[in-house]
């Protein structure tokens, strides 16, 4: 019995492939299973294609990034109500809303076993909303499920070279993403450095994983071993 909450990378729910139906119903019923468990998961959806081709279509007339942020969290709330329905539908006890604030979520979770959210305000990702939610329910870890196997030293779609990590500190992921700033809507880091920030500071562990397996995100709730990187205080 766990309260594990899960950032799930908006790519994972919209790639740009055929098997996406697969992979949505491999995560309910990893949820389905694991609610028959007794855990409690919060889950944050990232924006993915919309959220991009939204802060896109806006960019050239809006100049001012929480302005476009706000197009990134509509994005979000979007993907988290596909999630939401689905598993719904599947006949797991979700909250019914799609909670706005990091509080309401915490709320909710104390109600039912499943809440999923997506974005809040502008001037971070939901990376950081997970980490919040994470250390405002007490949960025991929060998951980062992207679609890369691991931290590297350095984006290995540049660097074919880049060194992956199993084990990283709080202080060592905060020098791989730098300082914990929000520079522009839309960008992509494999973690969102405001939200290490806070998980350094309030000492959360983090599981980095690569969502596509939706195995690697059940045993990351379960808790044993999985295949990714793990994040610890020193
Ligand atoms: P995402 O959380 O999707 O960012 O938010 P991402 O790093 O691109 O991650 P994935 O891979 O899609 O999951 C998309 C954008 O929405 C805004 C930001 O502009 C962010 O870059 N946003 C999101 C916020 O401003 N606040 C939030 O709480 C969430």
């Amino acid at each position: 019995m766990a309260t594990v909450i899960a950032a799930i990378g908006g790519s994972l729910l919209r790639p740009e492939i055929e098997e996406r139906h697969a992979w949505l119903e491999g995560l309910v019923s990893v949820i389905r299973d694991r609610v028959s468990m007794e855990d409690r998961i919060g889950i944050v959806v990232g924006g993915g294609a919309p959220a991009r081709e939204g802060i896109d279509l806006a960019r050239p007339l809006i100049n001012n990034e929480g302005h476009l942020d706000k197009i990134g969290i509509a994005a979000t709330r979007l993907n988290a109500t596909i999630v939401r329905e689905a598993l719904s539908d599947a006949g797991v006890s979700v909250s019914g809303t799609i909670p706005n604030r990091v509080d309401e979520a915490v709320l909710l979770l104390e109600e039912r076993p499943v809440v999923v959210m997506g974005g809040t305000t502008p001037g971070h990702t939901t990376d950081a909303v997970a980490i919040r939610f994470a250390i405002a329910s007490g949960a025991d870890r929060c998951i980062i499920a992207t679609n890369v196997p691991k931290v590297f030293g350095e984006d290995p779609k540049t660097n074919p070279e880049a060194e992956s990590h199993d084990f990283l500190t709080h202080d060592q992921l905060q020098e791989i993403v730098g300082p914990a700033e929000h520079s522009r809507a839309g960008a992509s880091q494999i973690v969102d450095p405001v939200g290490v920030s806070e998980a350094n500071i309030s000492n959360m562990t983090l599981n980095v994983l690569d969502g596509r397996n939706v195995d690697l995100i059940r045993a990351a709730i379960v808790g044993g071993e999985f295949v990714g990187t793990v994040v610890r205080g020193a």
